[in-house]
């Protein structure tokens, strides 16, 4: 993503072609967008040079010595300025070195939520030359333990609240050798030690450049895990040089020195934590951080803390629509009412998969704020910005980037599941206006660095002769659609992933959680749509045991005790037998197209009610989730 920037070398030649145009009614928004961009460029390009190199840690500790009684970060009643952040993460890098040993190029993974110790124990990493790698906390057992070992990390770090999830992994952790710290003052759990109190022991002076003396732009910062199309979730590595990338996105949604951004997602995330906290960091602002998203508090934490930022993901925006319009204020004499909705000071707004309707709803009701639809995987190597906000485009082509950064939507067939190709066996570009898979070419200044310990995965991502024999693409895995003025639009994301609440499911991995029930024999994962409702719900095609019938306790504690709430199947579908490709694969998308309604399928169906389990569907339960009565 965004990897065009490196075209500093260019600069000059750059805005003579944008000039030609000014008839484009684009024009002072593209060049604008060019000029960002050359700047980011050469800024990236010194940032590389240095010995070592010139990281977004350098960035923070430069910003500690310009304004270190700046706030830097805002936590429910705390606030830690610059000086404060430094020397708190001083302190764990102290105590971590001291009673973890860690040295330059370790890798230690955290396990907690948002708080302000996630990000001193970031920092404090990066003091050290370490590796941080970012587990999901919701994630438990037999995934925990793969994510933990495929950023092969020496050290878990984990918060109090998830001493539990630990224990119950701690054997296997043991076994191989790991250190193991939960963030209380004491533990009584034979093999977790406690690290609050080593932190608090420790001195605050801050940490040698010397410890991280190797550490260069290709370095691994980073793991970032994605549930990929198949399996269990992969670790994107994120170096020093997309770190710096990702973070340039605020400069490019023109965030400036004096705002403040409000980061509620969870840091674990691509989005919170590189767009977010590290494009904070970028720009020396002030992050104020939530534990958790609150539809009912959003609006009145921006007001408390002045927001001027605010990041999404599609739905986010859609809840935000949906809570009640009007606020009742009482006062002493008589109760009136007033609309507080356009009460507040956020004027950017910079995320991704907002619906264009959503959109225009949006800020018909919470006013004129710009909002900055990017689009960009985790670990791919291309990446839009709709720096122009026109509502519904994820991004807009822009001939810089194209040039530092070459990609094309291709034909795809989404039957076969691969792109279409011609009589010599190479790819088909699209035209304008016709939707193609996004792929875009591997090379030196456009790396794909791929999955942790995962070759495999890493391989299915890559495409090979695609327009002529030996080349090489990085496959996204997205359909997109580009128009005549060249804004991009997102049309489908292939394979076997759906989309449900912002969050990436992995079919396969909720179908093999559905195979350790007892009475399943087989199991077919798919996402199926949901009126008013964005992205793809989780519904499951199920072949009993013979002679047993369908134990709806039995797979309800265990959806439940493995699967986090957005990646379990709402409906469950009983089918004689489930149908397959010619080879071999699971049929998903008839069934996902004949949905969940009683009156259409024969097969017996079931429904999850939340915090009950599962019911017989009725044509009733139906109706009221179509008609919107019942919110999934
Ligand atoms: C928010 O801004 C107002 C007006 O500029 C100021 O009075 C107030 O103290 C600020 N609040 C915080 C939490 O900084």
């Amino acid at each position: 993503m965004l990897v065009s920037i490196l075209l500093a070398t260019l600069a000059g030649l750059a805005l003579a072609p944008l000039l030609l145009c000014w008839r484009n009614p684009h024009f002072f928004d593209d060049v604008n967008y060019a000029l960002t961009t050359i700047q980011i460029a050469l800024r990236l390009n010194k940032f590389k040079k240095g010995k070592p190199c010139y990281s977004i840690l350098d960035r923070f500790l430069d910003s500690v010595a310009r304004q270190p009684d700046k706030q830097f970060l805002v936590f429910e009643d705390s606030s830690y300025t610059y000086r404060q952040a430094d020397q708190e993460s001083n302190k764990v890098a102290r105590a971590l070195s001291q009673h973890a040993a860690l040295k330059e190029g370790d890798t230690v993974a955290l396990f907690l939520g948002n708080e302000p110790r996630f990000v001193w124990l970031w920092l404090a990493l990066a003091k050290l030359g370490c590796t941080a790698s970012l587990l999901n906390y919701n994630i438990r057992s037999k995934s925990l333990l793969h994510c933990f070992s495929c950023c092969e990390a020496r050290v878990l770090i984990a918060g109090p609240d998830l001493k539990g999830a630990v224990e119950e992994v701690l054997p296997s952790l043991k076994q191989q050798c790991i250190q193991v710290f939960i963030l209380s003052e004491n533990c009584d759990v034979e093999g977790i030690e406690s690290l609050s109190d080593k932190i608090q022991q420790a001195g605050d002076q801050p940490l040698s450049r010397h410890l991280r003396a190797n550490i260069n732009f290709k370095s691994p910062a980073l793991y970032i895990y994605t549930s990929g199309t198949t399996g269990l979730p992969k670790a994107a590595v994120i170096n020093h040089e997309r770190l710096w990338m990702a973070s340039f996105l605020q400069t490019i949604a023109g965030v400036r020195s004096d705002d403040i951004i409000y980061v509620y997602l969870p840091l674990y995330h691509s989005s919170a934590f590189l767009m977010g906290l590290c494009g904070a960091i970028e720009r020396g602002i002030t992050v104020v951080l939530r534990r958790k998203f609150s539809a009912s508090q959003f609006w009145n934490d921006c007001r408390k803390y002045n927001v001027t930022i605010i990041q999404y993901i599609g739905e986010i925006m859609r809840y935000l629509c949906n809570t009640p319009k009007v606020n009742l204020f009482f006062t002493l004499h008589k109760t009136h009412k007033r609309d507080n909705d356009k009460d507040h000071k956020v004027r950017v707004a910079l995320g991704n998969g907002i619906r264009a309707d959503t959109w225009a709803e949006f800020l018909q009701r919470f006013g004129d704020i710009h909002i900055c639809e990017c689009y960009g995987a985790t670990e791919g190597n291309v990446g839009f910005v709709n720096y122009i906000g026109k509502i519904g485009a994820i991004g807009k082509e822009h001939f810089l980037h194209k040039m530092g950064c070459p990609y094309a939507l291709i034909r795809y067939d989404t039957e076969k599941e691969e792109p279409v190709r011609d009589s010599r066996g190479f790819c088909i570009e699209v035209a304008k206006e016709e939707t193609g898979l996004l792929v875009a070419k591997i090379g030196e200044r456009t790396p794909f660095s791929g999955y942790a310990k995962n070759k495999q995965q890493t391989e299915k991502k890559k495409l090979r002769d695609v327009f002529v024999t030996g080349d090489l693409y990085f496959n996204s895995g997205d359909l997109l659609k580009i128009d005549s003025e060249g804004f991009v639009f997102f049309q489908d994301r292939i394979g076997d992933t759906f989309r449900w609440k912002g969050e990436n499911v992995a079919t396969t991995e909720v179908a093999d959680h559905l195979l350790m029930v007892d009475c399943v024999e087989e199991a077919n994962v798919y996402g199926v749509k949901v009126p008013g409702h964005e992205g793809r719900i989780g519904m499951a095609s199920l072949k009993l045991k013979e002679n047993m019938d369908f134990d709806s306790k039995a797979a309800y504690e265990h959806v439940k005790n493995s699967l986090p709430s957005y990646a379990r199947p709402r409906f469950i579908r009983i089918q004689d037998s489930l149908t397959v490709t010619g080879t071999f694969k699971q049929m998903k998308m008839n069934l996902a197209e004949e949905g969940f309604n009683p009156a259409v399928i024969r097969d017996p169906l079931l429904y999850l009610e939340e915090n009950k389990g599962y019911i017989p569907m009725t044509q009733e339960i139906f109706n009221s989730i179509a008609e919107g009565r019942i919110r999934l």
